[in-house]
């Protein structure tokens, strides 16, 4: 254990970590384009964009000036009664680039409270209106977030098991596993037509966490436009899928019918900030609008909008939407589509999906898919050695790296992990 990793561990307490029997954090000094450099000279290639939030490369000198100018002309001033360039520039552009009926901007710190936004905004719609209904819909394997909202709205399971009796109640349908698209849409179906549900919530044909789990665009199309006829609040939460990450834009560009509110957050400063949006429709704010103060949405964060926060956002926007930026991720999509075709068949690998920038597949181990699978323990370690930052989903191995990667780092590390599947037993399954 070195220096840092000493002082790190007597005073810090990392997210998603267990607090024995895990490996020493380590000790990220700086880092450029995908590579993590450490305290002790190692380099490591950032595959994950680290939890999926980086599209352009680390520490990209376009973001890290917007961010110093801003700094030292005005780092932050509170976000009611004021407002400021920036956070006006970056509403307009956001509004320009998703579906045509998004009308508002919401500015939040995150992921999680972009979709605890999106939910009470929802809730409140109908509240405003005086009317009764108070149900909302979430797919099974879902993940929103780890507040309490959006832990309610997400999978049940060994995360949430200590907060279960202060989750509110949600309805959760299957997930629309192919075959299974006619009865998830009759369970969707028999809910809808309850006429008490408020709101369906969802990741817009991929789920994130529960493993890179790809569904139908179609039924989701049906789905939103079933539940727009019923007055249900449609939520894309495009935290994960946003700002070019499944091929397009926004996932929700692959459906006809358009969600009602979106959530934002990862790629929105391009990994360089934490920042949450939530969008709505004209229609949703409409029912805010009011001289009866109780018709107020009170909800606010002290760092709503930071204007920092908001020229990183603005100056990712300015990479994203660059002819560069779009090739480079149709390059990335044509790599791992052929990756895909090299260990399509493969003794170890099945269920290959590739989705935009995203590749994933499970691996055969003597163990069923999940989170608690024992390979994400060994496999972690093993591909850290071999300097590339993968974070298996249990035995889900998936890459999202950002959209600078060279064709020679993807050959790399597709070629790290085919000498890994040619070879299972080179792993220390001890680590
Ligand atoms: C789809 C989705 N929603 C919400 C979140 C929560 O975002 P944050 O970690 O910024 O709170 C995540 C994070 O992984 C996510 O994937």
């Amino acid at each position: 254990m070195n220096k840092g990793q000493e002082r790190d561990l007597k005073s810090i307490w990392h997210p998603f970590t267990p607090l024995r029997g895990m490996e020493e954090p380590l000790v990220i000094e700086r880092a450029e384009g995908v590579n993590l450099f450490t305290n002790d000279g190692k380099k490591i290639i950032d595959a994950i964009s680290s939890w999926w939030v980086n599209l352009h490369g680390h520490s990209h000198p376009h973001i890290a000036q917007a961010i110093a100018q801003q700094a030292a002309k005005l780092e932050h001033v509170i976000f009611a009664g004021f407002t400021h360039e920036p956070a006006i520039r970056l509403a307009e552009r956001l509004l320009e680039i998703l579906t045509d009926n998004q009308a508002k901007v919401f500015y939040s710190d995150n992921g999680s409270t972009a979709t605890e936004v999106a939910i009470k905004m929802a809730f409140q719609y109908f509240y405003n209106q005086g009317i009764k209904k108070n149900r909302i819909i979430a797919i099974d394997g879902a993940y929103h977030g780890d507040t309490f909202g959006a832990m309610s709205v997400g999978e049940r399971g060994p995360f949430t098991e200590p907060f279960d009796p202060y989750l509110f109640n949600v309805d959760f349908i299957d997930f629309p596993h192919t075959e299974k698209e006619t009865v998830v849409f009759e369970q969707f179906k028999t809910l809808i037509e309850t006429g008490e549900v408020a709101a369906f919530i969802f990741e817009p044909i991929i789920q994130g966490a529960s493993g890179m789990r790809v569904y139908s665009a179609e039924l989701l199309d049906e789905m939103i436009s079933l539940a727009q006829q019923h007055n249900v609040v449609c939520i894309a939460d495009e935290v994960m899928t946003g700002f070019g990450r499944t091929g397009s834009l926004f996932a929700s560009d692959f459906l006809v019918n358009k969600p009602d509110i979106f959530c934002l957050s990862k790629g929105l400063t391009g990994g360089a900030m934490a920042m949450g949006v939530t969008t709505c429709t004209d229609k949703i704010q409409a029912a805010y609008r009011s001289n009866d103060l109780m018709k107020t949405f009170f909800h606010g964060h002290s760092f709503t909008a930071n204007p920092i926060t908001c020229a990183a956002a603005n100056a990712s926007l300015d990479l994203l939407l660059t002819q560069k930026s779009k090739e480079d991720r149709e390059r990335l999509k044509q790599l791992h589509t052929e990756f895909a075709d090299r260990i399509e068949g493969h003794k170890m690998v099945r269920n290959i999906r590739v989705l935009g920038t995203i590749l994933a597949f499970e691996m055969n181990t003597d163990k069923d898919t999940s989170y608690f699978n024992e390979a994400r323990h060994y496999l972690y370690p093993y591909f850290i050695n071999r300097g590339i930052l993968l974070r298996p989903l249990g035995n889900v191995l998936y890459l999202i790296p950002p959209y600078v990667i060279s064709d020679h780092e993807m050959k790399f590390i597709y070629d790290e992990i085919l000498k890994f599947l040619n070879n299972p037993e080179s792993v220390n399954k001890n680590n």
